[in-house]
C-alpha cells in the first residue's frame, strides 16, 4: 500500500526497493529486532552488550507513539549524519552513526522511504542499562570531538571505481570497522589500526581484514565465507560475524560482494597487534 504510494510519486521521494537493499547492506534489522521468532522486524528490544553497559536497539517502525512515526525525513538525516536526536541530544555511538554519517544523501533518502513502509509495532523501546557515568548523553559530546567526523563518503584517490564502491560498502553501510578496528578505553576507534583487528565490542578479539590478515584466503575463500559463513577449514564463525553474514554480506549482489573484497585487498597492510595496556595510558593522556 505505502509501497505503491512511494513508488508513484516521482524522484523527490526515495526508492523503497533500493532502501530495502541498503538496509540489508547496513544490517539495520539485527540491532533493531529482538532475537525471537515472533518479533516484529525493527520493533526494537535487542540487547547490545558493551563495556559501558547494555544498549537496547529502539523501535524504529513508523508507529507514532512507540516508534519514529512522526519523524520527518530531516530528523532521520540528522540522526544518521550527525548522531543527534530530533530534540538535539546526542545518540550513543552504539548506534553506528560514526559509520552511517558516510552514507550518501540519495541513499539516506531511499533508506528513509523504506523505513516508512515497515509494519508498525506498538512495542515500547527499552531504556539502556549503562554503567555510571556512561549513561549521560552530554558526555557523548566529548567523545564526538575526538572520534566523530560527520559527512558523506568521498572516493579514495588511487582506488579503482570497484574498490571505491567496496570502500563505501565497508565504511559507510557495512560498518565493518565497528568490530574490526580496535578501540581505546573510551570506545573510540584507533584509526591508525583501521580494520587490523583487535578488541571489538563485547571485548572479543576480531580478525585482521587487511591483506596481511587475509593473505591465506583466496578471493573465492573470502567470498564463500561472506556468503555461507564457512571457512576453508570448515570452521563456522562466532555469532557476531555469523549475524553479519546472515543479515548483510550474504544479501549483497555478486557485484557488491566483489567490490567489497577488492577494497579489502587494497587496504594498507597492517599486522595484527593485540590490545596492550599502553593503549589505555595513551587514551587517558588524551583526556
Ligand atoms: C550495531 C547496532 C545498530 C545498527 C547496525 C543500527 N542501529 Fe540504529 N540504533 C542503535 C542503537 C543502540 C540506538 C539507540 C541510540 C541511543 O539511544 O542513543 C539506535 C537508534 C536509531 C535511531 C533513532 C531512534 C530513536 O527513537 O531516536 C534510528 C532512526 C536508527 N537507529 C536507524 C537505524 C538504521 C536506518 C540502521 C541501518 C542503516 C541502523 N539504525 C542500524 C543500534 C544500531
Ligand atoms: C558485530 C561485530 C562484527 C562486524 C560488524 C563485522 N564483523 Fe567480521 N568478524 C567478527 C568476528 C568476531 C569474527 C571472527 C569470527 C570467528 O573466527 O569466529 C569476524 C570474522 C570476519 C572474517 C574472517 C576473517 C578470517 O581471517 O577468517 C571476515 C572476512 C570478516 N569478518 C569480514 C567482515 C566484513 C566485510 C564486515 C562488514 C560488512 C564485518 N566483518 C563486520 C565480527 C564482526
Amino acid at each position: 500500500m505505502l509501497l505503491g504510494a512511494a513508488a508513484g510519486s516521482a524522484s523527490a521521494q526515495g526508492d523503497v526497493r533500493r532502501g530495502e537493499y541498503l538496509a540489508k547492506a547496513a544490517g539495520c534489522v539485527g540491532c533493531h529486532t529482538e532475537e525471537n521468532k515472533d518479533a516484529v522486524p525493527y520493533s526494537g528490544g535487542r540487547p547490545l552488550k558493551t563495556p559501558f553497559g547494555t544498549f537496547y536497539g529502539p523501535n524504529i517502525t513508523p508507529h507514532v507513539e512507540t516508534g519514529i512515526g512522526f519523524w520527518k525525513e530531516e530528523d532521520f538525516v540528522r540522526a544518521m549524519r550527525h548522531g543527534e536526536r530530533p530534540d538535539g541530544a546526542n545518540y550513543f555511538p552504539a548506534f553506528p552513526y560514526p559509520s552511517f554519517t558516510k552514507i550518501s544523501d540519495a541513499d539516506l533518502r531511499d533508506l528513509w522511504a523504506y523505513l516508512r513502509t515497515l509494519q508498525r509495532s506498538s512495542k515500547e523501546s527499552r531504556q539502556h542499562e549503562l554503567r555510571f557515568p556512561f549513561g549521560w548523553r552530554f558526555l557523548v559530546t566529548f567523545w564526538k570531538w575526538f572520534f566523530f567526523t560527520p559527512g558523506p563518503f568521498a572516493n579514495i584517490p588511487g582506488l579503482t571505481d570497484t574498490a571505491n564502491r567496496g570502500a563505501y560498502l565497508v565504511q559507510a553501510l557495512g560498518h565493518c570497522s565497528e568490530c574490526h578496528t580496535p578501540r581505546n578505553f573510551l570506545g573510540g576507534p584507533k584509526s591508525s589500526r583501521f580494520l587490523a583487528g583487535g578488541k571489538g565490542p563485547e571485548d572479543k578479539d576480531t580478525p585482521n581484514l587487511t591483506p596481511t590478515g587475509l593473505k591465506k584466503l583466496s578471493d573465492r575463500d573470502v567470498e564463500n565465507f561472506l556468503v555461507t559463513g564457512v571457512t576453508p577449514d570448515g570452521d563456522v564463525p562466532a555469532e557476531a560475524m555469523a549475524e553479519v553474514i546472515r543479515n548483510t554480506t550474504s544479501q549483497l549482489t555478486p557485484q557488491d560482494l566483489n567490490a567489497l573484497i577488492a577494497y579489502l585487498r587494497a587496504l594498507p597492510k597492517l599486522a595484527h597487534a593485540p590490545f596492550q595496556s599502553s593503549d589505555l595510558r595513551l587514551s587517558r593522556r588524551m583526556l
